[in-house]
């Protein structure tokens, strides 16, 4: 059973009716090769009623990479990593963004729609790497190296991005950081919280990168001895990594980038055989789009993520539940270091 079957314990389970099978049956055509079709009589009913309540409430949803199956291709409007997300909720036309992801992606979408409505389907959908470092650690840090620009991973809360300079994801890092140090005029920065994703960052730039001892519990598990395991039991098999994990195992990769990064990589390069050293549900979405692909699948589960189900989304929408609300005073400031990340053009070699 998948986890996300698992994670329907509880949960009022929907009539399966025929009309609602006739509904879905496109749907289920396109997912078919990654959830058994004994499972879909649990997805549909939700399935059907999310995307007609959905469209009442004039709300889009947008679905982290590192959805389950069923969410990112079944109900999510828009699909991508933490830039492409914060993107589409800058530009979204809808009154009512549903984050399918984390707590610090809901405060991002707010923080750049203001005015919109942003629910978060489960409070509890945090992020080690946000629960890591406060405000307040942002501000000592900079007592004691002034005059250098904070560098924030977006995976922080609204009150960290507001003490920061600029934001980055995994995505643009490396721009980000060259392009503040040369606004700043200085050949070093502070990178918060992801110790991991700067001293990776560090490598591939000359800018000097001053860390912070926050990292990404899903990542930091995976170790240079299990790539090399991968590699002993799937002769052949490409090794792509997330930067959040450390370096040492990014060292033994073929290729490292955020979570669309890796999807653009199976996409250009067709490897027979691909092992995503990432959260587990971003192999089934990239299966979905790749069928042909054969995809090895040792992962690590990120528990915040998989608090986001179907009927959490539904009852989210049901009840407009919980919104998502930031400080207008943090949110103002919290909003200049995203815009200035938004506005850093990615050079097209470190693009996906
Ligand atoms: P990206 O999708 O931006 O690569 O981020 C990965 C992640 O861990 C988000 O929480
Ligand atoms: Fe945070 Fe890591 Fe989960 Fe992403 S995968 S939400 S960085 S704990």
């Amino acid at each position: 059973m998948n986890v996300a079957v698992q994670n329907f314990k509880g949960a009022e389970p929907l009539p399966y009716t025929p009309e609602i099978a006739r509904a879905t049956r496109d749907l289920y055509t396109k997912v078919a090769h990654v959830i058994p079709e004994i499972e879909w009589p649990v997805f549909a009913p939700y399935v059907d009623a999310i995307n007609k309540l959905k469209k009442q409430r004039n709300a889009v949803i947008l679905g982290h990479n590192y959805m389950t199956p069923e969410i990112f291709n079944c109900v999510s409007d828009f699909t991508g990593d933490s830039l492409q997300l914060a993107r589409e909720a800058a530009r979204t036309d809808a009154q009512v963004i549903v984050q399918a992801g984390v707590h610090f992606m809901a405060e991002t979408s707010k923080i750049l729609s203001p005015s919109k409505t942003v629910l978060i389907p489960d409070v509890k959908a945090g992020c080690s790497l946000a629960a890591s470092i406060t405000g307040a650690d942002v501000r000592l840090l900079r007592q004691k190296y002034p005059g250098l620009p904070v560098v924030t991973y977006v995976n922080t809360s609204a009150d960290v991005k507001a003490e920061s300079d600029v934001c980055c994801t995994s995505s643009n890092a490396v721009a980000v950081v060259e392009e503040i140090a040369r606004e700043f005029g200085v050949d070093t920065v502070i990178m918060v919280p992801d110790k991991y994703l700067a001293q990776n960052v560090a490598k591939q730039t000359k800018i000097k990168v001053i860390t912070y001892d926050g990292a990404c519990e899903v990542h930091e598990r995976f170790t240079p001895q299990d790539i090399r395991d991968f590699r002993a039991a799937n002769p052949g098999v490409v090794v792509l990594t997330h930067p959040e994990c450390p370096p040492d195992v990014v060292a033994e990769a073929d290729f490292s980038g955020s979570t669309s990064a890796m999807i653009g990589y199976v996409g250009n390069h067709h490897p027979q055989k691909v092992v995503l050293v990432t959260e587990c549900s971003m192999s089934d979405n990239v299966a979905v789009e790749f069928p042909d692909v054969e995809f090895v699948r040792p992962c690590n589960l990120c528990p915040y993520m998989k608090r986001i189900t179907l009927p959490k989304i539904l009852h989210s929408l049901q009840t407009m539940t919980t919104e998502v609300l930031v400080d207008p005073a943090i949110a103002t400031r919290a909003k200049a270091a995203v815009d200035r990340m938004l506005a850093v053009k990615i050079p097209v070699q470190k693009a996906a």
